[in-house]
């Protein structure tokens, strides 16, 4: 099972949401070390793994780096190493998105009964 699946624009091939690639770089260092850390990928985890994965344009391209997270379809701006410890803790585990920090929702149609 899969608890929430996390991409982040961090490093684009045409830098137009994080033209700091640094600041990206270290944005996916962290998540990738927290998400292990914290035991977030353990498949025997009760609520599901977290999925993370660097993408290279979510299409927001703006207020980088810029993080999805699904299911809910919430779009993060912003993103620092500090932020993705937060959401994380926050939103991730703690089922409270940061709603300060949402640049964008992207909620997939319902689905037909
Ligand atoms: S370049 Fe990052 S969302 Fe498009």
């Amino acid at each position: 099972m899969i608890s929430h699946h996390l991409l982040l624009c961090a490093t684009p091939a045409k830098a137009l949401c994080c033209p700091d690639p640094a600041a990206g770089q270290a944005s996916w260092d962290s998540l990738k070390r927290l998400v292990r850390e914290w035991g977030l990928e353990d498949p025997a985890r009760p609520e599901g793994i977290v999925l993370r994965t660097k993408a290279d344009c979510l299409r927001i391209c703006a207020e980088g780096p810029v993080l999805l997270i699904w299911p809910e379809g919430i779009v993060y701006g912003g993103v620092s190493a500090e932020r993705v410890e937060r959401i994380l803790r926050e939103h991730v585990i703690g089922g409270t998105p940061i709603d300060a920090w949402i640049v964008k929702r992207l909620p997939f149609r319902p689905a037909a009964a």
